[in-house]
Protein backbone atom coordinates (compact mmCIF):
# COMPACT_ATOMS: atom_id res chain seq x y z
CA UNK A 1 0.00 0.00 0.00
CA UNK A 2 0.89 3.30 -0.99
CA UNK A 3 2.18 5.55 1.84
CA UNK A 4 1.10 8.86 -0.18
CA UNK A 5 -2.31 9.82 -0.53
CA UNK A 6 -3.26 9.91 -3.76
CA UNK A 7 -4.11 12.99 -5.48
CA UNK A 8 -7.70 13.46 -6.52
CA UNK A 9 -8.39 14.89 -9.70
CA UNK A 10 -11.20 17.24 -9.28
CA UNK A 11 -15.02 16.73 -10.92
CA UNK A 12 -17.57 18.11 -12.58
CA UNK A 13 -19.88 18.89 -9.14
CA UNK A 14 -16.56 20.88 -7.46
CA UNK A 15 -16.67 22.64 -10.81
CA UNK A 16 -19.93 23.71 -10.65
CA UNK A 17 -19.83 24.44 -7.15
CA UNK A 18 -17.87 27.49 -8.05
CA UNK A 19 -20.35 29.53 -9.37
CA UNK A 20 -19.81 33.09 -8.37
CA UNK A 21 -16.51 31.65 -6.82
CA UNK A 22 -12.56 31.14 -7.08
CA UNK A 23 -12.12 31.99 -10.94
CA UNK A 24 -11.80 28.42 -13.00
CA UNK A 25 -8.34 27.77 -14.55
CA UNK A 26 -8.52 26.20 -17.90
CA UNK A 27 -6.66 25.97 -20.77
CA UNK A 28 -6.65 23.99 -23.88
CA UNK A 29 -3.95 20.57 -23.72
CA UNK A 30 -3.79 17.94 -26.39
CA UNK A 31 -0.63 16.76 -25.78
CA UNK A 32 0.73 14.42 -22.95
CA UNK A 33 3.91 16.27 -22.17
CA UNK A 34 2.58 19.22 -21.66
CA UNK A 35 -0.42 18.55 -20.01
CA UNK A 36 2.00 17.15 -17.19
CA UNK A 37 2.77 20.88 -17.02
CA UNK A 38 -0.32 22.12 -17.20
CA UNK A 39 -1.58 19.47 -14.56
CA UNK A 40 -0.68 21.52 -11.94
CA UNK A 41 -1.74 25.14 -12.59
CA UNK A 42 -5.50 24.12 -14.13
CA UNK A 43 -8.71 23.44 -13.04
CA UNK A 44 -9.98 22.10 -16.22
CA UNK A 45 -8.03 20.79 -19.47
CA UNK A 46 -9.99 20.78 -22.34
CA UNK A 47 -8.93 18.65 -25.30
CA UNK A 48 -10.49 21.28 -27.82
CA UNK A 49 -10.92 20.43 -31.32
CA UNK A 50 -8.79 24.00 -32.10
CA UNK A 51 -5.98 21.29 -31.99
CA UNK A 52 -7.35 20.35 -35.51
CA UNK A 53 -6.10 23.90 -36.71
CA UNK A 54 -2.96 24.70 -34.27
CA UNK A 55 -1.67 20.97 -34.12
CA UNK A 56 -2.88 19.41 -37.55
CA UNK A 57 -3.04 22.95 -39.87
CA UNK A 58 -6.58 22.47 -41.23
CA UNK A 59 -8.27 25.99 -41.50
CA UNK A 60 -11.15 25.21 -39.30
CA UNK A 61 -12.29 22.61 -36.74
CA UNK A 62 -14.90 21.32 -39.37
CA UNK A 63 -12.25 17.68 -40.26
CA UNK A 64 -11.83 17.00 -36.92
CA UNK A 65 -12.77 13.40 -35.87
CA UNK A 66 -13.89 11.09 -32.99
CA UNK A 67 -10.71 9.17 -33.18
CA UNK A 68 -8.55 12.13 -33.29
CA UNK A 69 -10.45 13.44 -30.36
CA UNK A 70 -10.40 10.36 -28.89
CA UNK A 71 -5.93 9.86 -29.63
CA UNK A 72 -5.11 13.40 -27.62
CA UNK A 73 -8.03 12.75 -24.90
CA UNK A 74 -6.24 9.76 -23.81
CA UNK A 75 -2.88 11.45 -24.08
CA UNK A 76 -3.79 13.99 -22.18
CA UNK A 77 -5.74 12.05 -19.63
CA UNK A 78 -2.53 9.54 -18.91
CA UNK A 79 -0.52 12.87 -18.76
CA UNK A 80 -2.69 14.48 -15.56
CA UNK A 81 -3.55 13.34 -12.09
CA UNK A 82 -5.92 16.28 -10.51
CA UNK A 83 -7.07 18.35 -13.18
CA UNK A 84 -10.80 18.15 -14.45
CA UNK A 85 -9.95 16.60 -18.02
CA UNK A 86 -12.93 17.61 -20.53
CA UNK A 87 -13.23 16.29 -24.32
CA UNK A 88 -14.52 18.30 -26.88
CA UNK A 89 -17.43 16.38 -29.73
CA UNK A 90 -16.19 17.24 -33.10
CA UNK A 91 -18.24 19.32 -35.88
CA UNK A 92 -20.90 15.79 -36.70
CA UNK A 93 -20.26 13.28 -34.14
CA UNK A 94 -23.51 14.78 -32.04
CA UNK A 95 -26.02 17.38 -33.94
CA UNK A 96 -28.02 14.22 -35.68
CA UNK A 97 -29.63 13.33 -32.55
CA UNK A 98 -29.12 12.86 -29.13
CA UNK A 99 -28.62 9.09 -29.58
CA UNK A 100 -25.63 9.56 -32.02
CA UNK A 101 -24.74 12.46 -29.55
CA UNK A 102 -24.95 9.56 -26.71
CA UNK A 103 -23.03 6.97 -28.85
CA UNK A 104 -20.02 9.25 -29.75
CA UNK A 105 -19.46 10.70 -26.17
CA UNK A 106 -19.84 7.11 -24.67
CA UNK A 107 -17.16 6.44 -26.97
CA UNK A 108 -15.22 9.37 -25.99
CA UNK A 109 -15.47 9.06 -21.99
CA UNK A 110 -14.94 5.33 -22.19
CA UNK A 111 -11.82 5.04 -24.84
CA UNK A 112 -10.19 8.21 -23.33
CA UNK A 113 -11.09 8.19 -19.34
CA UNK A 114 -12.03 11.64 -19.51
CA UNK A 115 -14.74 13.23 -17.29
CA UNK A 116 -17.17 15.06 -19.37
CA UNK A 117 -17.65 16.47 -23.11
CA UNK A 118 -18.13 19.48 -24.56
CA UNK A 119 -19.93 20.64 -27.47
CA UNK A 120 -21.29 23.77 -29.36
CA UNK A 121 -24.72 25.65 -29.31
CA UNK A 122 -27.65 26.69 -27.09
CA UNK A 123 -30.91 26.49 -26.91
CA UNK A 124 -30.74 24.41 -30.13
CA UNK A 125 -28.42 21.66 -28.52
CA UNK A 126 -30.67 21.31 -24.89
CA UNK A 127 -32.66 17.94 -25.71
CA UNK A 128 -29.41 16.47 -26.37
CA UNK A 129 -27.18 18.15 -23.38
CA UNK A 130 -30.76 16.92 -21.28
CA UNK A 131 -30.33 13.43 -23.00
CA UNK A 132 -26.54 12.59 -21.98
CA UNK A 133 -26.78 14.43 -18.58
CA UNK A 134 -29.58 11.81 -17.81
CA UNK A 135 -27.48 9.21 -18.71
CA UNK A 136 -24.46 9.74 -16.98
CA UNK A 137 -22.24 11.62 -19.50
CA UNK A 138 -21.73 15.35 -17.67
CA UNK A 139 -21.78 18.43 -20.70
CA UNK A 140 -20.20 21.19 -21.05
CA UNK A 141 -21.92 23.87 -23.39
CA UNK A 142 -20.70 26.52 -25.64
CA UNK A 143 -22.12 29.20 -26.54
CA UNK A 144 -21.98 32.57 -28.21
CA UNK A 145 -19.12 32.79 -31.24
CA UNK A 146 -19.42 28.68 -31.87
CA UNK A 147 -16.39 27.90 -34.67
CA UNK A 148 -18.03 24.94 -35.97
CA UNK A 149 -20.94 27.03 -36.59
CA UNK A 150 -18.57 29.24 -38.49
CA UNK A 151 -19.88 28.48 -42.08
CA UNK A 152 -23.50 29.83 -41.21
CA UNK A 153 -22.24 32.43 -38.96
CA UNK A 154 -20.00 34.17 -41.78
CA UNK A 155 -16.59 33.73 -40.27
CA UNK A 156 -15.47 33.97 -36.62
CA UNK A 157 -17.37 37.08 -35.45
CA UNK A 158 -17.55 38.54 -31.85
CA UNK A 159 -21.04 38.58 -30.95
CA UNK A 160 -23.24 40.63 -29.31
CA UNK A 161 -22.16 44.22 -30.89
CA UNK A 162 -26.15 44.59 -31.40
CA UNK A 163 -27.76 44.56 -28.48
CA UNK A 164 -30.88 42.95 -30.17
CA UNK A 165 -29.00 39.77 -30.13
CA UNK A 166 -28.76 39.53 -26.60
CA UNK A 167 -32.07 38.17 -25.87
CA UNK A 168 -30.89 34.97 -28.03
CA UNK A 169 -27.45 34.85 -26.57
CA UNK A 170 -29.65 34.89 -22.83
CA UNK A 171 -32.15 32.25 -23.64
CA UNK A 172 -29.17 30.18 -25.32
CA UNK A 173 -27.47 30.47 -21.40
CA UNK A 174 -30.34 29.40 -19.93
CA UNK A 175 -31.77 26.47 -22.17
CA UNK A 176 -28.20 24.82 -21.29
CA UNK A 177 -28.50 25.31 -17.86
CA UNK A 178 -31.45 24.01 -17.32
CA UNK A 179 -31.02 21.31 -19.51
CA UNK A 180 -28.53 20.14 -16.79
CA UNK A 181 -24.61 21.05 -18.12
CA UNK A 182 -22.36 22.09 -15.67
CA UNK A 183 -20.72 24.76 -17.12
CA UNK A 184 -20.66 26.76 -19.97
CA UNK A 185 -17.81 28.37 -22.12
CA UNK A 186 -18.78 31.74 -23.63
CA UNK A 187 -16.45 32.60 -26.52
CA UNK A 188 -15.82 35.97 -28.51
CA UNK A 189 -18.84 37.68 -26.60
CA UNK A 190 -19.11 41.97 -25.72
CA UNK A 191 -18.42 42.34 -21.98
CA UNK A 192 -21.59 43.59 -20.70
CA UNK A 193 -23.47 40.64 -22.39
CA UNK A 194 -20.70 37.87 -21.24
CA UNK A 195 -21.52 40.49 -17.55
CA UNK A 196 -25.28 40.04 -18.13
CA UNK A 197 -25.03 36.31 -19.20
CA UNK A 198 -22.56 35.58 -16.05
CA UNK A 199 -24.69 37.35 -13.59
CA UNK A 200 -28.02 35.52 -14.51
CA UNK A 201 -26.90 31.92 -15.43
CA UNK A 202 -26.52 29.11 -12.30
CA UNK A 203 -23.69 27.56 -14.04
CA UNK A 204 -20.26 28.88 -14.10
CA UNK A 205 -19.08 30.82 -17.60
CA UNK A 206 -16.03 30.01 -18.75
CA UNK A 207 -14.72 33.11 -20.91
CA UNK A 208 -12.81 32.91 -23.93
CA UNK A 209 -12.72 36.79 -25.93
CA UNK A 210 -15.66 37.18 -23.22
CA UNK A 211 -14.00 39.53 -20.41
CA UNK A 212 -13.35 38.83 -17.42
CA UNK A 213 -16.53 39.19 -15.62
CA UNK A 214 -16.77 35.42 -16.07
CA UNK A 215 -16.50 32.52 -13.51
CA UNK A 216 -13.33 31.30 -15.48
CA UNK A 217 -11.19 31.89 -18.45
CA UNK A 218 -10.31 29.65 -21.13
CA UNK A 219 -7.14 29.88 -23.65
CA UNK A 220 -6.00 27.79 -26.23
CA UNK A 221 -2.21 26.63 -24.68
CA UNK A 222 -0.56 27.12 -28.14
CA UNK A 223 -1.81 30.87 -28.28
CA UNK A 224 -1.14 32.09 -24.63
CA UNK A 225 2.16 30.59 -24.99
CA UNK A 226 2.97 32.63 -28.20
CA UNK A 227 4.45 29.21 -29.83
CA UNK A 228 1.89 29.95 -33.12
CA UNK A 229 2.62 32.52 -35.82
CA UNK A 230 -1.08 34.34 -35.36
CA UNK A 231 -3.52 34.40 -32.17
CA UNK A 232 -6.70 36.15 -31.84
CA UNK A 233 -6.38 39.76 -30.65
CA UNK A 234 -7.95 39.14 -27.22
CA UNK A 235 -4.67 36.69 -26.36
CA UNK A 236 -2.45 37.89 -24.25
CA UNK A 237 0.87 35.98 -24.64
CA UNK A 238 2.30 34.84 -21.39
CA UNK A 239 5.68 33.61 -23.01
CA UNK A 240 6.98 33.77 -26.37
CA UNK A 241 8.01 29.98 -27.09
CA UNK A 242 8.44 30.51 -30.96
CA UNK A 243 11.45 32.71 -30.98
CA UNK A 244 12.73 30.16 -28.04
CA UNK A 245 12.12 27.03 -30.45
CA UNK A 246 13.67 29.00 -33.30
CA UNK A 247 16.39 30.20 -31.28
CA UNK A 248 16.91 26.31 -29.25
CA UNK A 249 16.76 24.59 -32.83
CA UNK A 250 18.95 27.49 -34.71
CA UNK A 251 21.80 26.13 -31.92
CA UNK A 252 21.26 22.35 -32.76
CA UNK A 253 21.47 23.22 -36.29
CA UNK A 254 25.12 25.32 -35.92
CA UNK A 255 26.32 22.70 -33.62
CA UNK A 256 25.63 19.74 -36.37
CA UNK A 257 27.14 21.13 -38.75
CA UNK A 258 30.05 22.19 -36.86
CA UNK A 259 30.51 19.34 -35.71
CA UNK A 260 30.57 19.94 -31.54
CA UNK A 261 27.62 18.30 -30.74
CA UNK A 262 27.68 15.46 -30.19
CA UNK A 263 30.29 16.23 -27.55
CA UNK A 264 32.58 13.61 -25.66
CA UNK A 265 29.88 13.36 -22.79
CA UNK A 266 26.99 13.02 -24.93
CA UNK A 267 28.11 9.34 -26.61
CA UNK A 268 27.69 6.11 -25.26
CA UNK A 269 31.03 4.88 -24.85
O1 LIG B 1 -11.65 23.98 -29.23
C1 LIG B 1 -11.34 24.80 -28.38
O2 LIG B 1 -10.15 25.07 -28.13
C2 LIG B 1 -12.40 25.47 -27.67
C3 LIG B 1 -12.02 26.63 -26.82
C4 LIG B 1 -11.88 27.80 -27.71
C5 LIG B 1 -13.01 26.90 -25.74
O3 LIG B 1 -13.53 25.12 -27.80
Amino acid sequence: MSAQAPLRRINVPQIAARKGAEPIVALTASHVQFAQILDAHCDVLLVGDSLGMVTHGFDNTLPVSVELMIAHGAAVVRGTQRALVVVDMPFGSYEESPQVAFRNAARIMAETGASAVKLEGGARMAETIGFLTARGIPVMAHIGLTPQSSNTMGGFKTQGRNADSWPLHHADAAAVAEAGAFSVVLEGMVEPLAAEVTAACPIPTIGIGASRTCDGQILVMEDMLGLGDWAPKFVRKFADLRTEVDRAVGAYAEAVRDRSFPGEDEIYT
